[in-house]
Order: structure tokens, then sequence, then C-alpha cells
């Protein structure tokens, strides 16, 4: 987290990330353990609320923060947006059009959430869209990190907010990459950082492979007609103009 304050105020257009979900806090019933208590979710709290303020100061006033959660993480991500007197706007569910593993008396679990917490001067181009998305989730993930998300799924994010040509896009836990190689098919900026060597290398050769490969959506600053849906081109070889800045503590 030393990466954060590094970045120049109000510069970032969009942040989009998925951090560690602090899971012996958040997914443990324990009540009287050591951990998994509500105390050690106040600290999970604690520390997600010292980012959230380096999030929102570099953040732009038109922007907008994207941060994935589940029902477990829930009260730590309340509480931190609470002490960093931020508002959550919503709560967008993904349905993964697949069951994880239930136990043997809860229920298969199908969804995750992203939070969405915007800045004053930020619009949802599209008043229309739904807290609700589907985004097939795959239990093989092809870089192998344990938490990877889908690339569709960022991408539809970007797209959500009508970035143009050349946006900033930031995520501060970037494990495997995939914000940044969504990043470079909606042909924005991106800025990523990941505390692990062996993730930061793996996002870093995604990244520049999915750059090699050019945007494959349009965005609002380049409309042109599409054959396959919204915004919608086929992939073309290195068109995308995009930047990369790799930094912090993996590189
Ligand atoms: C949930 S994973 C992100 C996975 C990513 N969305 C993907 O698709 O691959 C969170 C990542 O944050 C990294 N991380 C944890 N603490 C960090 C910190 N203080 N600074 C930077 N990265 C950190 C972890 O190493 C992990 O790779």
């Amino acid at each position: 987290m030393e990466v954060l304050p590094t970045i120049p105020a109000a510069s970032v257009d969009c942040v989009i990330t998925d951090p560690p979900y602090i899971l012996a806090a958040g997914s443990s019933n324990h009540q009287n353990g050591k951990t998994g208590t509500w105390a050690d979710m106040m600290n999970a709290a604690y520390w997600y609320s010292a980012w959230y303020q380096q999030v929102w100061r570099v953040l732009k006033n038109t922007g907008s923060f994207w941060t994935f959660c589940n029902w477990k993480t829930m009260p730590i991500i309340q509480k931190a947006a609470f002490d960093a007197q931020i508002s959550i706007q919503s709560v967008l569910v993904w349905d993964k059009k697949w069951i994880g593993p239930g136990g043997h008396q809860g229920l298969r679990p199908r969804y995750e959430n992203v939070a969405l917490l915007t800045k004053e001067n930020f619009r949802i181009p599209d008043r229309s869209t739904p807290d609700i998305w589907e985004s097939l989730w795959s239990a093989i993930k092809p870089t192998g990190h344990p938490a990877e998300k889908p690339v569709d799924l960022i991408a539809k994010i970007i797209q959500a907010c009508e970035l143009q040509s050349g946006s900033v896009v930031l995520d501060p836990f970037m494990g495997s990459g995939t914000t940044g190689v969504a990043s470079m098919e909606c042909d924005c900026e991106f800025i990523g950082s990941e505390q692990d060597t062996k993730w930061f290398k793996v996002a870093e050769t995604r990244i520049q492979a999915a750059q090699s490969q050019g945007a494959k959506w349009f965005s609002a600053r380049n409309p042109t007609p599409h054959e396959g849906g919204r915004g919608y081109r086929p992939p073309t070889t290195g068109e995308s103009g995009a930047q990369i800045s790799f930094i912090g503590e993996g590189g």
C-alpha cells in the first residue's frame, strides 16, 4: 500500500479492484475464537478504509470505484466506506452461472458482489443498467490465480462507464492482471500494482500480450457501426495506443 500515495490526486477515471477478502475475518462463523470475530472484521475494515481514502484521493470527480466483495465481507466494506466518509451507491450482483461448493447445510453459492462507489460528478450513461449481471465463471483458471475474475465482466464495467479511449483505470490488487487485460481491450490506460512477484510477472506478461492484440471494443469517443453487439469489433492487431504502468512491490 506504499504505491497508492504516489499516484497524483484526481488522475484516475475508474478504479476496479478485487482486494484480498481477509477470509479469516470474513468467512468464519466462530463467535468466541481468536480469529473470525467481529473485532477482526473491524480491523480489516480499518485497513480497507485506509486504502479507500487513497482511492478517493486519486479518482477524478467524474470517477467511479468498483470493488469486489461478497455477503461475508459486506460488513467490512460498509464500515470501511462509512469511516472513509464515502457512500456505497449500488451493489452489483454478479451471477456466475456456476455453483460453488455449499457444504452440508448451505446453499450452493452462485453469485459474488461488486460494490459501486461514485464521485459527485459520475453519471451512469445508460440509466437502464440493472444491478444483476451474468458472466460465466470458470473453475479452470487460465493463469492459475485462485481468484482470477472473468475479463468480460471487467470489460462490461468499463463499458457501463463508457470510458473514452485513453481513460485511466487503476487496480491496486491486480493479481493475474485481469483488470489490465480488460483495460487494453477497451483501449484504456492502466495502472496496476501487486505485492506478489509471481503474480506481478504473470500480470505483466498477460497485459502486454493484450496490449499487442489491440483494443477489442469501441469507446464512446470512437463509435463505429458494429456487428457483434454494443461497442464490439473483432480483435485487431496492434491498434491500441493504450499505455500501461506497472508500479509497486512486485515490480
Ligand atoms: C483477489 S486477488 C486479485 C485477483 C485478480 N482479480 C485476478 O483476476 O487475477 C487479490 C490480490 O491482491 C494481492 N495483494 C494482497 N495484499 C496486497 C497489497 N497490500 N498490495 C498489493 N497487492 C496485494 C494478492 O497477492 C492477490 O494477488
